[in-house]
């Protein structure tokens, strides 16, 4: 019976066990009919919830019994969270709801994490009518604290406070697990499927900064969901459908009669829709035509759908020029594709008697909204409105996604807020159980605070936009004599992941529900919370290996057989720093705010200076400069320190290189 191994399958199955049982005991709660007693129906309320809590604990602790045989990394919050949670359960049974807070520590001498639960509480109690001194419901808790391999001793401060010292033994071991496994992901409960509708240009208009942050932050999401294990349907919503395109083809017809056979040579897509917009202004004819040219279109009439297809490649290679530049994985599903469904999702809301007419529209209120939607036009045609209902439907039901997330402007908030509405009130599903979220953004904002122009107050062209980024970079690589030092390969790769690296991180490194200033002097700075100086330290923190001649067998070895010592203050601490990455991507998931990944990066990355500074990784001799002592363990830090940059890059969509 000595297997570890074994015991914990069996551990696990007797724990499955007791899950299922107590599931089922949960469902027969859960109807009321069985229970028909309405004196009952409170107890069995209360029953019923702390039962379910007692599933969360014991499906959870089978989780991460299972990672650790396993060897996903763990979220050492969310563990100490389920600890201080069964110990006020156990503490105060009666208490429901008790609030729940644990928190990493800034200050080290308060311990390293911290539970603020015992002020709160003592709040709750006070509601009821009971006294009690914060410090003594502390004291309670700690007394209920179960058996645990990571806290070392708590302490109780101030008012209240709890603080947690963990066990270095504990901290080690999970950096060693680190270093031998590489950085996995925490478990999953079970693999959900993810779409996020993100970039989504209009064709034949320009795609302007606010597509560019929309795919910079969805394509951002989408990384984090796909290390997490989610199967993500990433979708390019491109606005390639609707009454434009009748003036286009009109126009089209007259300037490129002979289409058909030989490819138009529109060059510029913008002045294209400008000479098509002016004459559809001006010209009472030409507008006649462009009206026939929508019908026809919508008929699917070969000819028709071929000038509509020319049309939407020219502006699909402009597209992807931006999207191989940036490196982004998308595919194109745009609102042509729901036309079909569009229809039928009319047909619905009127089976369901949703649908009211108004002055010849015909629009959806829902609950709570105060704006209805317009699903059909008084002209008969569909609507923004009409093709997001569509999309949503198509989502939800064939694409049987768990999660959908749509980014665009905060703009559009609204429109979103009456979409999902109408969506739930139809029953299409339930906000509890799928989660549809509109994750917007602000709006991008030149150095002069105002909205972002070029001087002469055009729009951006994005493709300017990243070629002056190119430039830019490579200007500043020069400024520091790079170009000396590097190989043309190098400078040229250099040149690359600064540019895109600065742009991207620029967007994602500020709450992306505020304005942003776009400052390509301020990204491109080395110092300070910039991709250029995360991703000098990357490099810096790679070479200190290299220039030990420490290469990748000897550090993995190294991981397999050298315990990773903590005893200094400043390895303490960044050794715990390494171990937060799991947390502060829980805490993404939950929020989609990509930030918190970037302050993390830069504390991580000053973390890491400050145990350098303090810490030799090498000693070397005095005179001859000739290396006399590694110390491995600290070889092992700054091993576990790349690591976990590399992995942040990663999910930033940063491209992190050897030497710059
Ligand atoms: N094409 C739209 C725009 O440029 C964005 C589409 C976003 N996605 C959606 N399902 N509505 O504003």
């Amino acid at each position: 019976m000595g297997d570890p191994v074994a015991q914990y399958a069996v551990r696990i199955q007797q724990q499955e066990r007791e899950i299922k049982c107590l599931s089922a005991e949960i469902e027969k709660l859960k109807n009321p009919e069985t229970h028909g007693i309405s004196s009952q129906l409170n107890e069995l309320r209360e029953e019923n919830a702390k039962l379910k809590y007692r599933l969360n604990i014991l499906k959870r602790s089978l989780q991460e019994e299972r990672s650790e045989c396993s060897k996903t990394m763990i979220n050492i919050n969310q563990r100490l969270q389920d600890i201080f949670g069964s110990a006020i359960q156990a503490a105060y049974p009666d208490l429901e709801n008790p609030p729940l807070t644990v928190t990493p520590n800034q200050q080290a001498k308060f311990g390293d994490y911290q539970c603020n639960s015992a002020m709160a509480m003592a709040q709750m109690m006070k509601a009821k009518g009971l006294k009690v001194n914060p410090r003594e419901i502390a004291e309670k808790i700690v007394q209920y604290i179960p058996d645990n391999d990571l806290i070392q001793k708590t302490e109780i401060a101030g008012p209240g406070f709890i603080n947690v010292h963990l066990k270095k033994a504990f901290v080690s071991k999970l950096l060693t697990n680190l270093l031998v496994n590489g950085v996995q992901p925490p478990p999953l409960e079970s693999k959900k499927r993810v779409v996020v509708d993100f970039s989504s240009p209009n064709i034949a208009k320009e795609m302007h900064v606010g597509h560019l942050r929309s795919t910079i932050i969805g394509d951002s999401m989408c990384r984090l969901f796909e290390f997490l294990g989610y199967d993500v349907l990433r979708l390019n919503h491109v606005g390639d459908w609707g009454t434009q395109f009748g003036m286009l083809i009109a126009h089209l017809q007259d300037k490129f009669p002979d289409y058909l056979m030989v490819s138009p040579p529109i060059g510029d897509l913008q002045a294209f829709y400008k000479e098509s917009k002016k004459r559809f202004d001006e010209e009472e004819d030409f507008k006649k035509r462009a009206y026939q040219c929508v019908v026809r279109l919508q008929s699917k009439e070969p000819d028709f759908i071929k000038a509509w297809n020319l049309i939407c490649d020219v502006s699909r290679r402009e597209f992807q020029k931006v999207y191989e530049c940036l490196d982004i994985q998308i595919i194109e599903r745009g609102e042509s594709f729901y036309q079909e469904l569009m229809t039928s999702v009319v047909k619905e809301f009127e089976e369901k008697g949703l649908v009211e007419l108004d002055e010849g529209r015909k629009i959806v209120f829902a609950p709570g909204q105060s704006i209805p939607l317009t699903v059909v036009k008084s002209d008969g045609g569909y609507t923004y409105d009409t093709s997001d209902l569509a999309a949503l439907r198509q989502r939800l039901f064939n694409e049987k996604a768990d999660i959908i997330i749509y980014v665009t402007d905060s703009g559009q908030g609204t429109h979103f807020q009456v979409v999902f509405a109408a969506a739930q009130m139809i029953g299409w599903y339930d906000p509890k159980v799928t989660r549809v979220e509109h994750a917007g953004f602000g709006v991008v904002l030149g150095e002069d605070k105002k909205k972002f122009k070029t001087r002469s107050g055009d729009t951006v062209r994005l493709m300017d936009l990243l070629d002056e980024g190119l430039k830019r970079s490579m200007d500043k690589l020069k400024d520091k004599g790079r170009d000396q030092v590097l190989t043309p390969e190098e400078l040229a790769k250099a040149q690359k992941a600064v540019a895109f690296g600065c742009i991207k991180y620029a967007d994602l490194s500020h709450n992306r529900i505020n304005d942003y200033v776009f400052s390509f002097d301020k990204m491109l700075d080395d110092r300070g919370n910039t991709a250029a100086y995360l991703l000098y330290a990357f490099t810096r923190i790679r070479s200190i290996a290299r220039l030990a001649n420490v290469d990748e067998a000897m550090l993995r070895k190294a991981a397999e057989t050298t315990e990773v010592l903590l005893d200094h203050d400043k390895e303490w601490k960044l050794g715990k720093c390494i171990l937060r990455f799991p947390e502060i991507l829980q805490k993404i998931l939950d929020d989609l705010l990509l930030h918190t990944l970037c302050d993390y990066l830069y504390e991580l990355a000053t973390t890491f200076t400050e145990f350098y500074d303090s810490c030799y990784c090498v000693e070397k001799d005095r005179k001859t400069g000739e290396v006399v002592k590694i110390n491995m363990w600290r070889m092992l830090l700054c091993d576990a320190t790349a690591a976990i940059m590399a992995k942040g890059f990663d999910i930033l969509g940063l491209t992190p290189v050897e030497r710059m």
